[in-house]
């Protein structure tokens, strides 16, 4: 749940810190290139030619040819839970897919007491005619419980250096599962590429469940990404108040909902990270929030000063946000307006920034340096 500003700002009035204003870049520091636009796509991802698969809420998955901008269409999705913030959300090769064509989807799917989080693979193959279909679709996880309200499924995926297959897990808004090691809601998770729990996990020992946890604590984790030095980084949205871009260690416990440099909804007062030093505090937070729903840590040489940087769409910010990292701190340096609630980001192989934006219409942007 994210309110309209004007709503969150009322209620924040005076309370709250005041934001950066003066890092605001009001003239982008970069060409922007609009390649097309598609109906609320969510995620995107290049595939080895260097088309580009696009996810689109309803659940479509199409194929693009950045160069032709023509746009196919990928038969044989699962039907997906399309309502709130849910559909189809990331799409991911696997580490091998050169060999082995096999691609991976995330969705909202529905079930007993609403809609979940799942995450299914299959395999891909294309057609002559800018098409294709997926077959032998297996669904490799879902959350262990489904709520009703279509919010906070988040289920970003990314394949690690480990050859692991990483999900971010969203708390579907239901705020207390993100502590209880029982559920895989509010966790970050670590898997074989097949959906079994990864081999070393840090709960291992202690069942099914917890076994697939790497860390715990997430309300709504839309980004994750690999430094350099194959460090996990993660944002989330906090509620009125509090996104946070944390460091991901394996095992900890990164607070919501019992810390939160925000507050409810409602205004109720959540304690601050301060008050439990032994929970993760997030390496950089907003308040007011920037709504992150994309990372990418920036490993190209493109944008020459950007390199080690995180990299941050933002929803209800409308920006790009760009956040310095050194050694184990962060610290936000830039915001970048976009003129429109930004959803994904990917780097592409030559150092370009692509993104993506949030809703009907929303177009893919190649950026590039001035
Ligand atoms: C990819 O293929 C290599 C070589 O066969 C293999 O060692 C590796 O485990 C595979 N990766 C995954 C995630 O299956
Ligand atoms: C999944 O993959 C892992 C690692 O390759 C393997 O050890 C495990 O047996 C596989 N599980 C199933 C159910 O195939």
């Amino acid at each position: 749940m994210r309110l309209s500003i004007t709503c969150a700002l009322a209620l924040a009035a005076g309370a709250l810190a005041v934001p950066s204003q003066q890092l605001e870049t009001r003239q982008q520091p970069f060409k922007s290139e609009p390649i097309t636009d598609f109906a609320e796509p969510w995620a995107f991802a290049f595939l080895p030619d260097d088309k580009i698969l696009v996810t689109e809420r309803r659940g479509n998955l199409r194929l693009l040819d950045p160069t032709t901008k023509a746009k196919g269409s990928i038969t044989g999705v699962p039907t997906v839970a399309y309502g709130g913030q849910g559909g189809l959300h990331d799409v991911a090769l696997h580490p091998n897919y050169t060999e082995n064509s096999i691609i991976y989807l995330s969705y909202a799917e529905s079930g007993s007491g609403g809609a979940g989080g799942a995450v299914a693979r299959a395999k891909l193959t294309l057609d002559t005619n800018g098409g294709g279909a997926l077959s032998g679709l297996e669904v490799i996880w879902r959350h262990s419980s489904k709520a009703s309200g279509g919010l906070q499924f988040a289920c970003r995926l990314l394949f690690g250096p480990d050859g692991a297959l990483w999900i971010s897990s969203g708390e579907i808004n239901q705020m207390t599962p993100a502590q209880d090691m029982t559920s895989n809601l509010g966790k970050v998770i670590r898997l074989y590429d097949n959906g079994t729990a990864y081999a070393g996990n840090p709960f291992a020992s202690q069942g099914a469940i917890q076994s697939q946890i790497w860390s715990l604590g997430h309300r709504n984790p839309l980004g994750i990404d690999w430094d350099a030095q194959g460090r996990l980084w993660e944002v989330e949205m906090g509620p009125m108040g509090g996104d946070e871009l944390n460091l991901i260690k394996s095992g900890a416990n990164y607070g919501w909902p019992v810390v939160c440099e925000g507050r409810h909804y409602d205004g109720r007062t959540i304690p601050k990270h301060s008050t439990r030093p032994d929970i993760e505090a997030p390496k950089a937070f907003w308040v007011p929030v920037i709504s992150p729903a994309g990372l990418i840590i920036y490993k190209g040489s493109l944008f020459s000063s950007w390199t080690g940087n995180a990299i941050i769409t933002g929803l209800s910010s409308q920006s790009i946000v760009r956040a310095e990292i050194t050694g184990d701190t962060a610290k936000e340096a830039q915001r970048i307006s976009m003129g429109k609630r930004m959803r994904g980001i990917r780097e592409g192989k030559d150092g370009a920034i692509w993104v993506i934006e949030d809703g009907q219409g929303g177009r893919l942007l190649k950026l590039t340096p001035n």
